[in-house]
């Protein structure tokens, strides 16, 4: 029997989100149903809401969850029901071209769940990232599910997309090892979990550039050796100044703005690596020299999902999590309600907020 559940959805660009009812279908073949116990509200739900992302409204936002599933539809074999499982928005499809290369973590052809969450006037949900769990229960592909030890799921379920994204960001994408110098332009949920990972991978010199300086502070705690508030002192000169005047070898970027893009461009060193995981809008465009990008050399990556792979990832990163090796509870700055995805969104713009968390 479908369900009707309470959910979050965006229903046309920029206007306030909304609780209503949705209607969550029993599992089919490969689909699961989840119960969620937490969702982190990321940077990314407000970029859905605000029509960046695409048209696609109404959206089920929330895409960061943790939870347990409740039940799971034909041929699912991988996780059963009461397994404590970690959403991800890379259910690799194993046969795509890049998986055929060895290379899932790129997958182009990720799985969701075929069926379709409504309205109960019968109107389809684009679920966010196609998860959607700022919701009591939600539906995926089983391959969205990943098993991970028991842990606190509030912090544990950050793992489902910023906090990943940023650690694999410094880690995977811009290959972050021991001795690196790495310099990280916005330090919300995305930059201090690249920080954190910097600092695990043995990063010496680990740079974290804000406008904030209550962010500065947290990206203290997660390892940054040195902060430059970049509304007050010129960033690129600062970080070449803590790099004895060459750059980093690894900048990060954060933000998704071009002007953060072109700092992170201009100050690495040569044969440095920039690294995009902040998300722009399709509006905004950088204009480089040609020659600064040949004459500087290196590499110009984006980051998507921090180039992780769940399977392999996820439950790692709890292990270092529970060994104490990676604080996953101090990117958890307040517990909410499912009512109160609005206000953290405002809550981005001004306040200390690292991450808010939705707890059903
Ligand atoms: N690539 C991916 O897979 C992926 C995954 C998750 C999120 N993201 C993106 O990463 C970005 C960051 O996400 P978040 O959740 O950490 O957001 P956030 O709002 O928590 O953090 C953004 C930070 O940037 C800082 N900032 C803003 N303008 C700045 C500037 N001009 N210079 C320096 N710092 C500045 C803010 O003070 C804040 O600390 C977003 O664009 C988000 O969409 C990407
Ligand atoms: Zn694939
Ligand atoms: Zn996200």
């Amino acid at each position: 029997m479908p369900q009707t559940v309470k959910g979050v959805i965006s229903r046309s660009k920029g206007a306030d989100v909304e609780l209503v009812d949705v209607v969550v279908p029993d599992p089919g073949p490969g689909e699961a149903v989840v119960t969620i116990e937490t969702c982190g509200v990321c940077h990314t739900d407000l970029h859905y809401r605000e029509g960046g992302i695409n048209d696609d409204y109404p959206f089920l936002l929330g895409h960061e969850a943790a939870g347990r599933v409740e039940a799971v539809g034909e041929g699912v074999t991988d996780v059963a029901p009461g397994d404590f499982v970690i959403l991800n928005w890379r259910a690799v499809c194993g046969q795509c071209r890049a998986c055929a290369k060895g290379k899932p973590q790129y997958c182009f052809d990720t799985h969701n769940a075929t069926q379709k969450m409504t309205l109960t006037d019968g109107t389809e949900l684009t679920p966010a990232l196609g998860i959607g769990a700022f919701i009591e229960k939600t539906l995926v592909a089983a391959g969205q599910c990943t098993k991970v030890p028991e842990a606190d799921a509030a912090a544990v379920g950050l793992l489902g997309c910023g906090v990943m994204a940023g650690f694999g960001a410094a880690v995977n994408t811009g290959g972050v090892s021991r001795g690196d110098s790495i310099a990280v332009i916005g330090c919300g949920g995305v930059g201090n979990a690249a920080i954190a990972g910097a600092r695990v991978a043995g990063a010496t010199t680990i740079i974290a550039v804000d406008v904030s300086d209550a962010k500065l502070e947290q990206a203290t705690h997660f390892g940054a050796t040195h902060t430059v508030n970049s509304s007050t002192t010129e960033p690129v000169e600062a970080i070449r100044s803590l790099t004895g005047g060459n750059g980093a070898d690894v900048v990060v970027e954060a933000v998704g703005r071009p002007e953060t893009y072109e700092q992170a461009f201009y100050a690495r060193d040569l044969a440095g690596t920039v690294v995009l995981v902040g998300v722009p809008t399709p509006d905004q465009q950088v204009t480089l020299p040609m020659i600064d990008i040949f004459g500087r050399g290196g590499a110009l990556k984006s980051s998507w999902y921090g180039d992780c792979l769940p399977s392999r990832d996820f439950p790692m990163l709890v292990d270092l999590y529970t060994q104490g090796r990676f604080d996953l509870d101090a990117f958890v700055t307040e517990r909410i309600g499912l009512g109160d995805v609005e206000a953290a969104f405002d809550k981005m713009h001004t306040g200390n907020v690292l991450r808010s968390v939705v707890v059903l």
